[in-house]
């Protein structure tokens, strides 16, 4: 059990629940099934439960495992927050995420009022940080359950806690090796699925979190991989996107080793499968195996998302990436030059501390070398317990939010250069959702990842198309469907 925190509640340990994971979880769902439908009997209507998720793909996907659970035991997803239970799976990367989830407790408080049986729970990287654990013991009482990272498959145990308990059930586990596989999930598209790959980090960045908050990296058996991509396609999907914190070091941990190129291989054989994307690779650990594996697939995205963080080698060598500008460039080189349609894209770190001027030019250097077709540009965020939180020369305000608009001003106009170079040409697409602003529209993706909206009825959602791509409009396409055949994988 918890080895960091004293659990304010302890675990009935009835002889009957099962010890070994995931019979143990089954074991509860099914309890929770039963105390599920007692309340919304006593209640007459159904209960309702809302997941809502900050930050990135990792926890889009653990958001999609709380939610198989919620609805596998009862309970009806509600479109808003004011609902009977309310989970906020938060994130801690930079201290904005931080913030909004403190703002947002403020706001599911109000709304407890007016529904005593409402259940607020958190869980999530914030969890992991002890100084946010004593804020919310002290100052948020009305959290009725919190839990982290390392032990989110427990959710069905936690949850029957919870629901059975008037105290705050809190269980947070320092780190843990374990991988618990075969628990559900309700996907959020049917036709596109993540698929967790490794879990955790071990580059331990200077200025990140997320080494801390998410644990040492391991990675999943490949046959289990493979098994729930193959799982995945029986069930419609077409698209899987393979998450790790460094996918290139896939595999190092593994009794039989694989690289991460060679799990690429064997998903590219899964039948039914026609796209495959990866997210994120560390400049540091790709492979010529990977680009070569990249270049001869008919299924893997033509889209690499590779960090670069800063274009100053001396920056780069003070938080810890292991590349300089020059191997970031050669490497760039090396991508472009085997796989021509590629499109690349990056984060970058302005402010870090003791960035000069000439460090800024630098990475503005590298951007109009490597021709990104989108940046996602962040604003240094101290994070307490990080090596650069404790460096002294941080860069004062105003100085990082001219550079902060003056990057963003170069990555937007070669962002918008480079995305119209399909124009005139038919490319598949494929079909995610009706567009937002105009419902005769539809709005898919090319491999490249650029959105394209085109005329299209709801039923093609889930297909690839050929659509002709008429017109750019800066980041994204306007097109129309071409009567040629559906593409099949
Ligand atoms: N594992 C991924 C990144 C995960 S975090 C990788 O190595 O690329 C996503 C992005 O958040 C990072 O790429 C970085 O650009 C940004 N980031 C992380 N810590 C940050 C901090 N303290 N301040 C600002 N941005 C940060
Ligand atoms: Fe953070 Fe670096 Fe790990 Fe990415 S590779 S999660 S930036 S420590
Ligand atoms: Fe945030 Fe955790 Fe992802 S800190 S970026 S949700 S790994």
């Amino acid at each position: 059990m918890n080895e960091n925190y004293k659990n304010e509640q302890i675990l009935t340990t009835a002889d009957d629940i099962p010890a070994e994971e995931p019979k143990r979880q089954y074991y509860f769902i099914e309890k929770l099934k039963e105390t599920v439908k007692a309340k919304s009997e006593s209640l007459g209507r159904p209960l309702t439960c809302k997941v809502v998720t900050f930050g990135c793909q990792m926890n889009a996907r653990d958001s999609e495992k709380l939610r198989g659970i919620l609805e596998l035991v009862g309970y009806e997803p509600a479109q808003s927050e004011e609902a009977d239970f309310v989970l906020y799976n938060t994130c801690t990367v930079r201290e904005n995420a931080n913030l909004k989830v403190y703002g947002h407790l403020g706001y599911l408080n109000g709304i407890k009022k007016n529904n005593p049986e409402m259940v607020i729970a958190l869980c999530g990287c914030m969890m992991q940080e002890p100084e946010v654990i004593e804020k919310l013991k002290k100052s948020y009482r009305f959290v009725d359950l919190i839990f982290g990272t390392h032990n989110i498959y427990k959710f069905a145990e936690l949850l029957y806690l919870a629901l059975t308990s008037d105290r705050m059930i809190l269980d947070i586990w320092k780190d843990t090796d374990k991988i618990v596989e075969d628990l559900p999930a309700k996907r959020t598209y049917s036709f596109k699925s993540g698929v967790n790959i490794m879990f955790g980090c071990n580059n331990f960045c200077s200025y990140c979190i997320v080494p801390y908050v998410r644990g040492r990296e391991r990675s999943r058996r490949p046959e289990d991989i493979l098994e729930e991509i193959r799982r995945l396609c029986g069930d419609g999907v077409l698209e899987v996107m393979l998450l790790g914190q460094n996918v290139n070091s896939y595999g190092k941990t593994l009794e039989h080793p694989l690289s991460f190129a060679g799990l690429l291989r064997q998903a590219e054989e899964i039948p039914g499968l026609s796209r495959i994307r990866f997210m994120t690779s560390h400049p540091k650990d790709l492979s010529d195996e990977l680009i070569q594996t990249m270049k001869a697939s008919k299924k893997i995205c033509r889209h690499l998302h590779l960090p670069l963080q800063s274009g100053s080698s001396r920056i780069l060598k003070q938080m810890n990436r292991r590349y300089t500008k020059e191997q970031y460039l050669s490497l760039v080189e090396k991508l472009r030059e085997a796989i021509p349609d590629l499109s690349l894209t990056t984060d970058i770190i302005v402010g870090f501390p003791g960035e000069t001027e000439e460090d800024f030019q630098e990475t503005m250097d590298v951007v109009r070398l490597a021709q990104y077709d989108t940046a996602f540009t962040f604003i240094y965020s101290k994070r307490t317990g990080t090596p650069a939180a404790a460096m002294e020369n941080q860069v004062p305000d105003e100085v990082v939010k001219d550079r902060f608009s003056r990057l963003l001003s170069l990555v937007q106009e070669i962002g918008r250069q480079r995305t119209g170079r399909f124009q005139g040409q038919t490319l598949p697409v494929l079909a995610e959702s009706v567009n937002e602003q105009d419902p005769s529209l539809l709005t898919g993706r090319l491999e490249q990842n650029i959105v394209v909206h085109f005329p299209g009825t709801p039923d093609l959602i889930g297909k690839i198309l050929p659509v002709y791509l008429k017109e750019c409009r800066g980041f994204y396409y306007l097109g129309e469907r071409s009567p040629e055949k559906i593409y099949e994988s």
